[in-house]
C-alpha cells in the first residue's frame, strides 16, 4: 500500500496539529482510503493527533539511540511506542548533518525501534557536491550499509532524499528518482517487506509523475505537509 509521511520538522504546536487533524480528518475517509498516511509530528504534539478512525497512524522524527537511562533531553522507543507510535523517522539527512548522527548511532536507533515493534523510515540521500563528484551510488550504498543487521523479515521504509532537493523547490528529476530506487532495491533485495519513498520538495504539483514515473511507493514530504489540504492532495485526494 503506498505510504505517504508529513514530516513537519520543528513546526506545529498542539493547537495548530490538533487544527490540521481535523481539516485532513474532513478529506481523509476513515480507514484511509486505500493509502497509509503517517504523521510525524514533534513529540509535543504526537498525543495530540491520533485518529481514532484511523484515517493516519502516528509516527516520530527521531528517537534515542538508548532504552533509558540519564540522557537529558532524549525520548526512547518505549515512550514512542506508547504514545501509539508505528513509524519512526531514522538518519534523516538534517538529523545526520545538525546533530552529527553518523552509521554506528543509526544501528543503534534501528535497534531501539525493533525492540519496540516501530518501523524506520530509514533516509538516505546524497549532497549536491557528493552528486556533482559522481559518487552519489557509492554514498546510497554506504548509507544502506547501515540496514545490515536489521532483521530482514521486518517490515522497513527507506526515504531516497538528495540533500540539495531537501527545501529547495528543485525536486529531484522522476529518472533521477527512478535510477535510486532501482539501486535501493537491489542492495537491499533481501528484504521482505521494503517500501521505497521520495523525498525532496515534493509538492501536489510534481508528485503524480514521481509516484508513477519514478515507480515509488509513496512520498516523505516536509514544507508541503504542513498544509492538509496541500498534504491530502499529494496523499491522492480531492483536487489541488
Ligand atoms: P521538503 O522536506 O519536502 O520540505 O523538501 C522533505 C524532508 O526533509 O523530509
Amino acid at each position: 500500500m503506498n505510504l505517504f509521511v508529513a514530516n513537519w520538522k520543528m513546526h506545529m504546536t498542539r493547537a495548530e496539529a490538533r487544527a490540521f487533524a481535523v481539516e485532513l480528518s474532513r478529506i481523509v475517509p476513515p480507514g484511509g482510503g486505500g493509502r497509509e498516511i503517517v504523521i510525524a509530528p514533534p513529540f509535543t504534539a504526537l498525543d495530540a493527533l491520533g485518529d481514532a478512525e484511523g484515517r493516519w497512524r502516528i509516527g516520530a522524527q527521531n528517537v534515542a539511540a538508548d532504552a533509558k537511562g540519564a540522557f537529558t533531553g532524549e525520548v526512547c522507543a518505549k515512550m514512542l511506542a506508547e504514545l501509539g507510535c508505528r513509524y519512526v523517522i531514522v538518519g534523516h539527512s538534517e538529523r545526520r548533518r545538525l546533530f552529527n548522527e553518523g552509521g554506528a548511532t543509526l544501528v543503534r536507533k534501528l535497534e531501539r525501534c525493533r525492540e519496540e515493534n516501530l518501523i524506520p523510515i530509514y533516509c538516505v540521500g546524497e549532497t549536491e557536491s557528493e552528486r556533482d563528484d559522481g559518487v552519489g551510488n557509492q554514498i546510497l550504498t554506504d548509507q544502506a550499509a547501515t540496514l545490515a543487521g536489521d532483521p530482514p523479515d521486518a517490515p522497513l521504509v527507506v526515504a531516497y532524499e538528495p540533500v540539495w532537493a531537501i527545501g529547495t523547490g528543485r525536486a529531484a528529476s522522476p529518472g533521477d528518482a527512478a535510477a535510486a530506487r532501482t539501486l535501493l532495491a537491489k542492495l537491499l533485495s533481501a528484504r521482505r517487506d521494503l517500501r521505497i519513498l521520495y523525498g525532496g520538495s515534493v509538492t501536489a504539483g510534481n508528485c503524480r509523475e514521481m509516484l508513477e514515473a519514478a515507480g515509488m511507493d509513496g512520498f516523505l514530504v516536509g514544507g508541503a505537509s504542513l498544509d492538509p489540504k496541500g498534504f491530502a492532495a499529494i496523499a491522492g485526494f480531492g483536487n489541488m
